[in-house]
């Protein structure tokens, strides 16, 4: 599949807000969905970072994140349903990765709050360090970390 993956960063949405919202509605149960306050308040770090992949010009899936000194933690990782299971989501994270690496981390971590993801993160060689109940509302989740 033909798609583009694009970094942006924290002065990109005013532009991509809406798509990244629907993406976000169309991926997301209601009670672990970021809301639009939620993306407000990590686009205003300048230093976030994140990607975006683009399927016939409109975004069909996003990651962001944001340091915490020399890791990086990536927030969100999100693929609209009708994409998923196509290989989009690591394809994505591959360059994720590769950009938050030449911006010097030592690290990078998540909180993989589905079995796909953790999956996904442990192919590109996160390792588990701990297991929580009920991270956000019912979901679990495993803190994940890839030592750069
Ligand atoms: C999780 C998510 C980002 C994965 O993206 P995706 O494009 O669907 O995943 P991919 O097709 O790239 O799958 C990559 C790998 O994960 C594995 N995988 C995918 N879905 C899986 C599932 N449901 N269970 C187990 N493994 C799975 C695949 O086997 C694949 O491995 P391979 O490349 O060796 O064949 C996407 O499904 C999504 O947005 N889900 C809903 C929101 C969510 O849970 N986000 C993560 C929160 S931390």
């Amino acid at each position: 599949m033909d798609v583009i993956i694009e970094e942006i960063n924290f002065n990109d949405w005013p532009f991509i807000e809406n798509e990244i919202i629907e993406v976000e509605k169309d991926a997301f149960e209601d009670e672990v969905r970021f809301k639009k306050e939620d993306f407000e308040n990590t686009f205003k770090n300048p230093l976030m970072s994140g990607v975006v992949v683009k399927f016939n010009g409109r975004i069909i899936a996003y990651s962001t994140g944001f340091p915490e000194d020399t890791n990086f933690y990536i927030e969100s990782v999100a693929v609209i349903k009708n994409f998923q299971g196509k290989g989009i989501g690591k394809k994505m994270l591959i360059k994720f990765i590769e950009i938050i690496t030449s911006k010097g981390y030592k690290s990078i971590s998540m909180h993989a709050t589905s079995q796909a993801m953790k999956e996904i993160a442990q192919k590109l060689g996160f390792k588990e360090v701990q297991f929580i109940n009920k991270y956000v509302g019912n979901r679990d989740a495993w803190y994940m970390i890839k030592i750069l």
